[in-house]
């Protein structure tokens, strides 16, 4: 257990930190050593902490699920102390992204809103989608999400239009909603649509919608599992990583 990567986890009392800590209890390279969490309910056998300057434990990593209003916090204690931290809360503030890459400077920070391999390798496919098709075809995204997220659209959503966006020729607006404008739809647009209900996971699904044909990608995920494994390779990952912003890519292409 002793080269195993210390992980100090935000939003430990949620779904994904749960996950997280059930799956961290059966892997020797990791151990969670505290926890953060307004709910300081203490059930995996580590302290849990209501609010950063409480932490009086040594860890290697701090692991963000938490909440966008928790983001501030954990940022300063990452950079105040020097520990990396992976940063997988959805939903956050334009200023708060800017603090992100400011934070990136002085301490190592993992952002990717979503963790798992497969939504990477779709952002990586539809890129390529919309490089060959091109105008011609209309981009409409829907994610699909249990009814307890509070964020919408989702940050993965929000992550392959803006990567779509980086690979588009022309001008482009995300449209969130078509019932408050009564017009025809134009190319500029990728339109964005969410669906929340039961407990489903996370659904991400790009359409190419062209004359008389419809290409769909489509990612699904089955279980929780897929994220928390994600950040916990994650948080290997950046554990002795000098200071930078760090995605998914950077640790998938090392
Ligand atoms: N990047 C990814 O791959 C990925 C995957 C799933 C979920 N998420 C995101 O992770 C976040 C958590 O998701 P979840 O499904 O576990 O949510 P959840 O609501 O089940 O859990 C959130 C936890 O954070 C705690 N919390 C809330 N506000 C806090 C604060 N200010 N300070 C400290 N703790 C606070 C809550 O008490 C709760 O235990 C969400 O933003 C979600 O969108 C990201």
């Amino acid at each position: 257990m002793n080269n195993a990567t210390k992980i100090l986890l935000s939003g430990c009392n949620g779904k994904m930190g749960r996950a997280i800590s059930r799956l961290a209890s059966m892997d020797d390279s990791v151990e969670i050593v505290g926890g953060l969490d307004i709910n300081t309910a203490e059930e995996f056998g580590y302290p849990v902490f209501s609010e950063p300057g409480k932490v009086n434990v040594d860890c290697d990593v701090i692991v963000d699920f938490s909440n966008h209003a928790a983001l501030e916090g954990v940022l300063e204690l990452a950079r105040s102390k020097k520990i990396p931290a992976v940063i997988a809360t959805t939903g956050l503030l334009a200023t708060q992204i800017e603090l992100m890459h400011e934070s990136a400077k002085y301490v190592a920070i993992f952002h990717s809103a979503n963790m798992s391999i497969g939504v990477n390798l779709l952002i990586d496919l539809v890129q390529r989608a919309a490089r060959a098709l091109g105008e011609d075809f209309d981009i409409e995204i829907v994610e699909k999400h249990h009814n307890q997220k509070l964020d919408a659209p989702s940050g993965t959503a929000l992550a392959i239009a803006d990567a779509l966006k980086e690979v588009r020729d022309c001008e482009t607006q995300y449209v969130y909603e078509r019932q408050s404008v009564r017009r025809k739809r134009t190319t500029s647009e990728i339109g964005i649509h969410s669906i929340r209900g039961g407990n489903i996971i996370g659904d991400h699904d790009v359409l190419f919608c062209g004359q008389n044909e419809v290409i769909t990608v489509s990612h699904s995920a089955a279980s929780r599992d897929v994220f928390a494994t994600g950040a916990l390779r994650a948080a290997k990952f950046i554990a002795k990583k000098p200071a930078g912003l760090y995605s998914m890519n950077d640790l998938i292409n090392e």
